[in-house]
């Protein structure tokens, strides 16, 4: 991160300011209230949510990222219904979420497709089993297979896929249900940076097209800025809500902004609140002997 003097990030253009107005007064599509979550284990219990209450509105894209183990994947799978909550409840629209169901679409960062379908017979899975006929669930799997630009690959395999066209997949089948919200958790984790970054602007460019909101968990500080609305930073230990910031950079976003002061002094922020200063006694020192000369040591000067 650079030392250069950064704006407040909470400073907003008035098209900034003007975009989250608007925002606000679209009705809610997610809402948590006041979710706990605990998991028994040997020891004892884990609490891995503590009072998260969000309103997440329509069609607006929601980054979510905090350190690892602070809940995010068991508050994605409790949004998604694979999860049960300890206390508290979801409502998708206004109406309690229990079970998965195909108005939340889920995309995960393991590559889940079916390894013994072809693509078009992934993208068509959900569709037959929500009761559609075969012939119209084929000719929907093909626009969206079309609309992913893998119409040459509809009777590949997964395996003869790359990393990137697999998720590709992954997103055209969770699409092809309609579903109202899109649950995404760290999907392009695995992928290369290249890829990644593609990937990134071809989410981007279905989000505006495709009317459809975006719940994504990631661990990349710029993927959260470039990509999202507002970023839920969530902390550990239990996991809480440590911050949620409506990102003052304007949309619709381009790679250019990377380098924005808008964009840096949001990403500062994020920064700031993951990996906060040291306390007094927390020592990432490594205990290690030298086992090599002095004559060898690594940058010395011959
Ligand atoms: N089924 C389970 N049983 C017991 N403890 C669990 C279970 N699932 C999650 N946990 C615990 O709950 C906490 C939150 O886990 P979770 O996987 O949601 O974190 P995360 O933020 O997604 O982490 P990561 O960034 O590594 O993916 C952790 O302490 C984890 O060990
Ligand atoms: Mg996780």
């Amino acid at each position: 991160m650079t030392d250069m003097n950064l704006p407040d990030y909470k400073q907003q253009s008035d098209a900034v300011r003007d975009r989250f107005d608007r925002l606000k007064q679209r009705p809610v599509t997610m809402e948590v209230r006041g979710l706990h979550k605990e998991f028994a284990t040997r020891g004892g219990t884990v609490q891995a949510l503590k009072d998260i209450n969000l309103k997440i509105h329509k069609r607006e894209f929601v980054c979510v990222i905090g350190p690892s183990g602070c809940g995010k994947s068991t508050l994605i799978r409790i949004l998604a219904g694979l999860e049960q909550p300890t206390s508290g409840e979801v409502l998708l629209d206004g109406k309690a979420v229990t079970k998965p169901g195909p108005e939340r679409g889920m995309v995960f960062q393991g590559y889940t497709l079916f390894p013994w379908l072809t693509v078009k017979q992934n993208v068509m899975f959900g569709l037959v089993e929500s009761g559609y006929d075969k012939n119209t669930a084929e000719a929907e799997a093909r626009q969206w297979i079309d609309l992913i630009g893998l119409a040459r690959f509809e009777n590949s395999y997964p395996h003869q896929l790359s990393g990137g066209m697999k998720q590709r997949v992954a997103i055209a089948r969770a699409l092809a249900n309609k579903p109202k919200i899109l649950l995404m958790d760290e999907p392009f984790g695995a992928l290369d940076a290249q890829t990644r970054a593609k990937m990134q602007a071809y989410l981007l460019e279905i989000w505006k097209n495709i009317d459809v909101t975006v719940f994504f968990i990631t661990h990349d500080l710029d993927e959260a800025v470039y990509l999202a609305d507002r970023i839920l930073v969530l902390k550990a230990n239990p996991g809480e809500i440590d911050e949620l910031i409506e990102v003052p950079v304007p949309q619709p976003r381009h790679p250019d902004q990377f380098l924005s002061a808008e964009f840096l002094a949001t990403k500062k922020r994020v920064e700031e609140l993951i990996h906060p200063p040291k306390e007094d006694g927390d020592d990432d020192h490594l205990n290690l002997v030298r086992m090599v000369p002095v004559s060898d040591e690594v940058g010395s000067v011959f």
